[in-house]
């Protein structure tokens, strides 16, 4: 790391910054965020060039105020994420976006999708990054097809997948219809794997060596009543990261899974008694909040983790390693 970072470069300055001044420096923050924190005050600027863009902090010693930007890697960049609307997907596009991404995002739920899409675009989206919306099921290999095209159509790259969108359907092992069986397949399966190849496909083409994250769960590794199709479909997502790993490894495609424990999202909190309940029999205390798996996310898109592939991370304050079950109902 510290091989990366010319020596010499890094400095301190006490600069009265006007706001001109401030975009030039940071073209990847939107004027809105320059001009609240710019103003009269003198900051304190340490620059530190990296190889992949710049790391930035800024201080006003004044009144103790400590603003840190960081002018990412993953700026310019395109990521496509499926199931984003709400949850998990979303905050992971968030956070992407708030770091300069270009973002394909897609959600069965079209009004839903244009509404994220819309809050992306005004809220979030920095650096010139831009959010499009992709709706359909992302079982389907035409929506698949359909995210690619809007990626290299409009960024010419990709370079980032979250294959998140997931359906969990509760169900008696004995009793269990071929129906719920098809659609556990039809999404979690076959929309993660054909997104996977597909991808790879369009990286390899344009010679990108990109990140690839499946959506596993706790339940692909433990045993839990009722979930026995969709645990064997998250238990498949973690072979399906490792096997692809090897086959991607050559062209520099990382392919890793994520493990969420129960997850705070707008879907968990319909049960009012979920927030208490898994506090009392996590191992933090503290319930897993989307923030947790999006933070988990952005370290396994980085380009920094390219050694670390085939792997699934499990994000559940410790659950998976005592798991008592929720009270019953
Ligand atoms: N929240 C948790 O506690 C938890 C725990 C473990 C794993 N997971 C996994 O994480 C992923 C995201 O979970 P979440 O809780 O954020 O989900 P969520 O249910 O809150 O949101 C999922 C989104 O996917 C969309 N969706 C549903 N079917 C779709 C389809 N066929 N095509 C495209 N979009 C579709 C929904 O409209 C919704 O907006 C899933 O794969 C889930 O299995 C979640």
């Amino acid at each position: 790391m510290p091989g990366n970072i010319p020596t010499g470069i890094e400095k301190n300055r006490s600069i009265g910054f006007t706001n001109r001044l401030l975009s030039k420096a940071f073209p990847h923050i939107t004027t809105e965020k320059i001009l609240k924190f710019s103003g009269d005050f003198d900051f304190k600027i340490n620059f530190c060039w990296k190889q992949v863009g710049y790391l930035s902090k800024i201080s006003y010693f004044g009144r103790g105020l400590s603003i840190h930007l960081i002018m990412s890697e993953f700026q310019g960049k395109c990521a496509i994420l499926t199931g984003a609307g709400q949850g998990i997907g979303k905050e992971i596009a968030r956070q992407l976006a708030l770091q300069g991404a270009h973002l394909i995002l897609n959600d069965l739920d079209a009004d839903l999708l244009e509404t994220t899409v819309e809050e992306m675009n005004e809220r979030h989206v920095s650096g010139g990054g831009r959010c499009i919306g992709v709706p359909g099921d992302a079982g389907d290999l035409t929506v698949i097809d359909e995210m690619i095209h809007q990626a290299t159509l409009h960024f010419n790259r990709l370079d980032m997948v979250v294959a998140n969108a997931g359906i969990t359907t509760f169900g008696d092992f004995l009793e269990y219809e071929a129906d719920d069986f098809e659609k556990l397949m039809h999404l979690n399966l076959q929309g993660s794997f054909f997104l996977c190849q597909k991808s790879a496909r369009a990286m390899i083409h344009r010679g990108i060596k990109g990140r690839i994250i499946l959506m596993s769960s706790v339940t692909g590794h433990q045993a839990h009543e009722g979930l026995t199709a969709y645990g064997m479909t998250k238990a498949a997502l973690q072979a399906l990261a490792k096997l692809t790993a090897v086959e991607l490894a050559s062209y520099g495609i990382t392919v890793n899974a994520i493990s969420p424990g129960a997850t705070i999202t707008e879907r968990t909190l319909e049960d009012p008694d979920y927030i208490p309940e898994w506090e009392r029999i996590t191992p933090t205390g503290v319930v897993t909040r989307v923030e947790d798996i999006a933070h988990t996310a952005l370290f396994l898109l980085s380009e920094k983790t390219g050694q670390l592939t085939g792997q699934t991370l499990i994000v559940d304050g410790g659950w998976t390693s005592t798991s008592p079950q929720p009270k019953e109902k």
